[in-house]
């Protein structure tokens, strides 16, 4: 094939145009949710016919692309970006990497020399193009006839007062602005006011607690929290406000002081309730009073911070993953408009809240640099019946669904009229993420709610990888339940066995991804170090996942869970070490081991083996406190779900190191499965721990 054909393929698909519009400890299989359930390896291909208008629809034109996008990845990805507005080009060799550690420091960059900026192309571009009139967002709130419309020019108008506000009081480029907000228009429009002007957004989801969020803004030292009132979820008010001051306060003493805080005013908790501090709090609405509705952008370099995201890990404390402008808003863009087929005006609906990675990406910056209608919903799915999600696919005539199995499994467990009640005529694609599906849930996904005619895309990807890397495109090949299926255009995936090998063909192993690709998180802020050692020292070259994966005869990829020490709870990552840490902090307990077991609903639960501190008995009010600790600690999500209180200490060998496979196998009831325990310091902790199960 000539270069001016390849070229032909790439301007077609991707052209100007359409701008209107430490832990390899033996390989961990994810359990099997619900027992008797086959494998997803196991499972018939499932064939949904669906025609993309985007043009790809077989896996013959999807590998031609493929094949250039991993043959020439620079030439590939500019032929991408320049769907988007630069008001400086890349240089001609802008993709400059280094993932080997062998050859020096890892370091990622993407369109070198260009300059940019995603506020820029996510909103004024459309408004430019005529198209400010059109919905940008669709506010659903907490009860039934609760909503608002933004269009793309109110949306714009609001973002340039923010912007406006925030270099009033003086935050400047790289700067870092925390938000620690309920899902309203407000905080997405924070996030684009923060990226207009270059500074750097820090969003924090808000059920984290005080003293997470202390733990954040001191970690990026932000000058500026936005914040509201409070917020409102089903029956709960959430008083956001009163944990930013707690948290504020934890971190004053710590010798950390944000300089201003904002407050929006929901009306969950009015103004009288609200603590204030005068000298610092300023209200949302007198403070946009004032400003100009017209903020000219920043150009940004495309290697620019555009925001930092707290994760877990598995040691230590949470890692602000730094993700920057250009190749983030590239990646973005475009696996928004291939895996939900996205066009201009299509109502699309993502369910995550932007406190984790998917509502950066999939509810906000991906969405609206395809000039989408964004529905919002500031609620919880069963609220106030198990129907509302379909409620909402129906009032609003929702054509993309994406969402976690988590929220699968919560509504699968009800009648199914509270699906079939509400018209899901609208529905074209349904999408899943944060953890491995089972394929119950997804045959429920499949069948009750898409009527059979939806495809689902299975999208694995991470806080740190920025876009999906493996992914069906509807439509462009059978899909299987459970599986993720191919990678995305230039993600080249590898497994590796335990050496480092990599495993040729169908098999089984540690997911790794060779070469760069734009999305890529650039760094750890503040420990280059750590980012160096997370990723890139495990297997020297590649990008380590942490997650254990199979690639069968097709090619196909399944995800098999978590290697490491990490923990999936209805999709939200938790480390292990933190909630040990929480716990250990409490005045009974004196030493701590967590590990995951397998949950109906939440896909894994948190459970908590505690050692006792002498003179302490084990009683229902200890194990009150201490799951009160970690919540206070880190956030209810965390809170572990069973508390296991161990007489004869924890399983350990001879060196000390505490053996989690063993505590696994108790936790999950597999003691059949315990393996050999020969090595273990004391032998006899065992029939201990067996005994004390349940009590
Ligand atoms: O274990 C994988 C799981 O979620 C982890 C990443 O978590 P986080 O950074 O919070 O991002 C979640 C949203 C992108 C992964 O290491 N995971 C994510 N998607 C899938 C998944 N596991 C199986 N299948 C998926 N589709």
């Amino acid at each position: 094939e000539g270069a001016l054909s390849r070229l032909q393929v790439l301007a077609a698909h991707f052209g100007t145009a359409e701008a209107s519009e430490n832990h390899p400890g033996g390989i961990k299989r994810h359990p099997t949710l619900a027992g008797a359930e086959e494998p997803s390896h196991q499972q018939a291909s499932v064939n949904t016919p669906y025609k993309a208008r985007t043009g790809i629809t077989s896996r013959r034109e999807y590998e031609r692309l493929y094949r250039q996008s991993v043959e020439d990845p620079a030439g590939f990805w500019a032929h991408v970006a320049e769907g988007y507005d630069w008001k400086q080009k890349w240089d001609t060799e802008h993709m400059r990497s280094n993932l080997d550690l062998d050859r020096g420091r890892v370091s990622i960059e993407w369109f070198a020399g260009g300059r940019t900026n995603i506020c820029h192309n996510c909103l004024d571009r459309h408004v430019e193009g005529g198209r400010g009139g059109q919905a940008c967002f669709l506010w659903e709130g907490n009860e039934p006839g609760q909503d608002a419309v933004m269009t793309y020019k109110q949306t714009l108008d609001a973002v340039c007062q923010l912007s406006n506000w925030l270099k009033s009081v003086g935050v400047k480029k790289g700067d870092r602005v925390a938000l620690y907000m309920p899902l309203i228009c407000e905080l997405p429009i924070a996030m684009l006011a923060c990226a207009r002007i270059g500074a750097v957004h820090s969003v924090i989801f808000a059920g984290f607690s005080a003293e997470a969020l202390a733990q954040r803004v001191q970690d990026c030292q932000c000058r500026v929290v936005i914040t509201a009132s409070g917020g409102i979820r089903g029956k709960k008010t959430i008083p956001l406000k009163q944990i930013v001051d707690d948290g504020l306060k934890l971190a004053e003493k710590a010798g950390f002081k944000a300089e201003v805080c904002l407050v929006f005013e929901h009306p969950a908790v009015p103004r009288q309730k609200c603590p204030w501090q005068a000298a610092r709090d300023v209200w949302w609405r007198e403070a946009m009073a004032r400003q100009a509705s017209h903020c000219p952008v920043e150009w940004v370099g495309a290697e620019d911070p555009l925001f930092l995201l707290y994760t877990s890990g598995s040691t230590g404390k949470p890692k602000g993953v730094l993700h920057t402008t250009g190749g983030y808003m590239v990646m973005a863009g475009c696996t928004t408009k291939y895996i939900f087929d996205l066009q201009p005006d299509d109502v699309y609906w993502c369910t995550a809240d932007c406190g984790w990675i998917t509502g950066h990406t999939y509810l906000t910056y991906g969405p609206l640099l395809n000039g989408a209608q964004v529905v919002l919903y500031e609620g919880v799915p069963n609220y106030p019946s198990p129907g509302r999600v379909w409620q909402i696919v129906e009032k609003y005539k929702v054509r993309q669904l994406y969402t976690a199995p988590t929220l699968i499994r919560s509504l699968e467990a009800h009648d199914a009229h509270f699906v079939t009640d509400s018209d899901r005529s609208s529905l074209r694609i349904l999408g899943t993420v944060g953890e491995p599906i089972n394929p119950r849930a997804w045959d429920w996904f499949n069948k009750v709610v898409g009527e059979g005619r939806c495809p689902i895309v299975d999208t694995w990807w991470q806080t740190e990888t920025g876009a999906a890397m493996l992914t069906p495109l509807p439509g462009a090949w059978p899909l299987r339940p459970g599986c993720a299926t191919l990678p995305f255009f230039g993600v080249q995936p590898v497994l590796l066995d335990e050496k480092g090998k990599e495993v040729q063909g169908a098999g089984e192993g540690i997911l790794c991804l060779k070469a760069a690709w734009p999305g890529a998180l650039r760094t750890i802020y503040g420990d280059h170090k750590r980012f160096e050692s997370t990723y890139f020292s495990t297997f020297k070259g590649y990008y380590f996942t942490g997650d254990g994966c199979r690639r069968d005869e097709e090619g196909y990829y399944t995800i098999t869970g978590r290697v490491d020490d990490v923990i999936n709870v209805s999709g939200h990552r938790v480390g292990t070490a933190e909630v040990e840490s929480a716990l250990q902090s409490h005045d009974t307990c004196a030493e701590a081991a967590v590990v995951g077991f397998d949950h109906p609903i939440k896909g894994q639960g948190i459970y908590a083996y505690v050692v006792l501190a002498d003179g302490t008995s084990a009683s229902p009010e200890v194990k009150k406190a201490l799951v009160a600790t970690v919540r206070s600690q880190i956030g209810a999500f965390a809170a572990p779900d069973s508390i296991h209180f161990a007489p004869g200490g924890l399983p350990k060998t001879r060196s000390g190191k505490i053996m989690r496979r063993v505590l696994r196998k108790i936790a999950t009831k597999e003691e059949d499965q315990l393996g050999d325990t020969s090595t273990l310091a004391d032998p006899g902790v065992v029939p201990k721990l067996l005994e004390t199960r349940g009590k």
